[in-house]
This record gives structure tokens, sequence and C-alpha cells, in this order.
């Protein structure tokens, strides 16, 4: 057992419990961490057990999921839709966009600065075409499938300013990597195009499967990641190098340079990175996130989306990170701008906080 174990053996039971939540940090858990338990299977065996669950959640959503969208999915790990929005209604969009500031926050990787609303309540009353996209039925459908609960994701504004502060990391999105160990769901409606030199999202098809291939180099892994494996796979979301993917029978990864409209929805337990470019560049998307707890049933989900809650979670989220910072407890990386237009925020005068 580490060093950590012996000094706080009264924790021992926390991290034990959390073996039966969505923990994943490695580094920050001596039993998640441990070699000697990783050796006989722990990582393996909660991942399998994970996995086993979120198919039988998926299994109780799949009938309303369009089959086209299921097969793509169950394929692929992502499903991309064009031209989602009916034109008329992307273009008035589009137009409310270039006119409406919204209060933004925004934070710094690497090089790369993400300016972010939540869309609930306020923000999404004055963005009705957006209103109406979450409340499509077979979206919902796609997107509890996907991230195998009925509770709905968070939905926000985002831009993403890439090489827009010196680099004195790089930006940790651009390496290959998979979230965290159990299906979970991001999706992006990019609303202005994206062309391949503008770091567009890159996702390796067919990596959110758990084969016996992926199921060895994730427990090869848990056995070695502390010795020195960098930060974000101590943390639990496990880096892979490009070269490393054909022995895991996988092709190289899919990149969506894609134009404006276009919806791209994914299981983040598939490999995924944000492109390199060597410009200055911004994406502007409409993005969703959604992260069950993975040994669950999804009762608690049917629940929350079935009440007010559902609608205000992720200004509550916001609002106890800032509480959180105020008392020292934890670092809130979210730093508020001010009221901002989406497509172009000003970011000048503002003293951003490194993710990392
Ligand atoms: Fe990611």
């Amino acid at each position: 057992m580490s060093q950590r174990f012996t000094r706080q053996w009264w924790r021992a039971p926390l991290w034990t419990l959390a073996l039966a939540t969505g923990a994943k940090s490695f580094i920050d858990n001596p039993v998640l961490g441990s070699r000697r338990l990783n050796r006989l299977g722990l990582h393996a065996r909660r991942l399998q057990l994970a996995h086993g669950l979120a198919a039988r959640r998926r299994r109780a959503l799949a009938a309303a999921v369009p089959a086209d969208w299921r097969e793509r999915f169950d394929r692929d790990g992502f499903v991309v839709l064009h031209d989602l929005i009916p034109a008329a209604e992307f273009a008035a969009l589009q137009r409310r966009l270039a006119t409406t500031r919204l209060p933004m926050r925004a934070h710094l990787q690497g090089d790369t600065v993400t300016a972010r609303v939540a869309l609930e309540g306020e923000s999404l009353r004055r963005l009705p075409e957006a209103a109406a996209l979450f409340r499509r039925r077979d979206l919902r459908a796609l997107f509890a499938y996907v991230g195998t609960t009925r509770t709905p994701p968070l939905h926000y504004l985002q831009t993403i300013v890439g090489g827009a502060a010196p680099a004195e990391r790089a930006d940790p999105q651009i390496e290959l990597h998979a979230d965290c160990f159990h299906p979970s769901l991001k999706a992006w409606l990019f609303l202005a195009d994206v062309p391949d030199d503008g770091r567009p999202l890159t996702y390796v098809a067919g990596s959110h499967r758990l084969t016996p291939e992926r199921l060895a180099w994730e427990r090869r892994r848990s056995e070695t990641v502390l010795d020195g494996g960098d930060r974000l796979s101590q943390r639990g979301s496990l880096r892979i190098g490009a070269e490393e993917l054909g022995a895991l029978d996988l092709p190289a990864p899919t990149r969506f340079a894609v134009p404006a409209n276009t919806l791209v929805v994914a299981d983040m337990f598939g490999f995924h990175a944000r492109a390199e470019s060597d410009h200055p560049t911004t994406r502007l998307e409409l993005w969703s996130y959604s992260r069950p707890t993975p040994m669950m049933s999804d009762l608690p989900g049917r629940v929350l989306a079935a009440g007010p809650l559902a609608s205000r979670r992720a200004g509550w989220a916001m609002k106890a990170a800032d509480w959180l910072d105020r008392h020292h407890l934890r670092r809130q990386h979210w730093h508020p701008i001010g009221p901002q237009l989406p497509a172009a925020p000003d970011l000048s005068g503002h003293e951003l906080h490194s993710l990392l």
C-alpha cells in the first residue's frame, strides 16, 4: 500500500466506498490506485461491472431511439447529424447569437481559452431555437441512450479560442484520451463551420467498446499509471498514443471538420481529442454533457428528470463551486468574464485560471 494509505488509514472506508461511485482518480484514492489490487484485477473488474450495467440501462432506453442513429452509434461510438436545425431557424439562431450578450465564464487550458454559459433559465429563454432543440423527443432519446441515463444532459453555449494565450503548457485536450472508465455523453452542435485546421474534435471510431484488447490495455495502465503517467491519466482520464491504437485493433481518429449546423453525439469512453492547429482558431458550439453514476440503476435519473431540479443544475453547481472557492476548500477555475457576445468574447483584462 502507498505511504498515503499508511498516513491516512482512517480514510480507508471512504476510499473503499468510492469503488461504488464514479470516482476515477488513481492518484487521489490509494485503493483505486493500488498497484497490488489492480494487478489482482480491481480496475478491470470495475470496468466490466460498469459497462455491464451501462449496457443494461441502454437496452431499456433503446426503443425510443431512431434505429439508424442507434446502429451508427453502436458501431462507431458517435452519431453525426448534418443540418440538424431547419435552415430558417438556424439562421435566426445565428443572428440572435451575433447580438445577444450572455454572462459567460472562462478558463484556460494550455494555450486555449474556453468561454461558456449554461443554457438554462434566462439564458435559455433568450435563445428560443436552442430551447426548442433541447425539447426534441428524438434527440432526448439519443442523449439518454448514449449517456445511459434519462437524466437530461447539461447544456451550454461554448466558445473555444485556440492559440489565445502564450503556451506555457500544451493544451491537454490535444492528447487522445478517454474521459473516465465508463460510458458518458458529450455532444457538440457546431454553430459555425469547423475547418480541418480549426482544431476540430477527433474520435477513434469503435473505441467506445470494452473489447478484450481494451480491457487488457486498461489493466496494464492501471498497474503502471502512477509510476510515470501524466497528471490527467493519473486522475483517471487515461491518455493513449496514436501509435498504440493498432494493437487495440482501432483505426486512426476521425476528424470532425464539419459545416455549421452539424451535431456530433459521442460516448466519452471512446478515445477523443481536440486536433492541433498552427494558428489561432475559434469554435462556437452548443455543448452538452452527461455523466451517469456508473454502478447504479437509472432510477435516480428518472426522479431527477421529472422534477424542477433538472432545469437549474448547472447554475447551482457553479454557485457551489464559487462557495467552495471563497472558503478555500477547492479552486474555482471558471472565472466570470461578464456579458459577452458568444462568437467573439472579449478576454482582455481578465486573468484566467488554468485548469491544470
Ligand atoms: Fe475528453
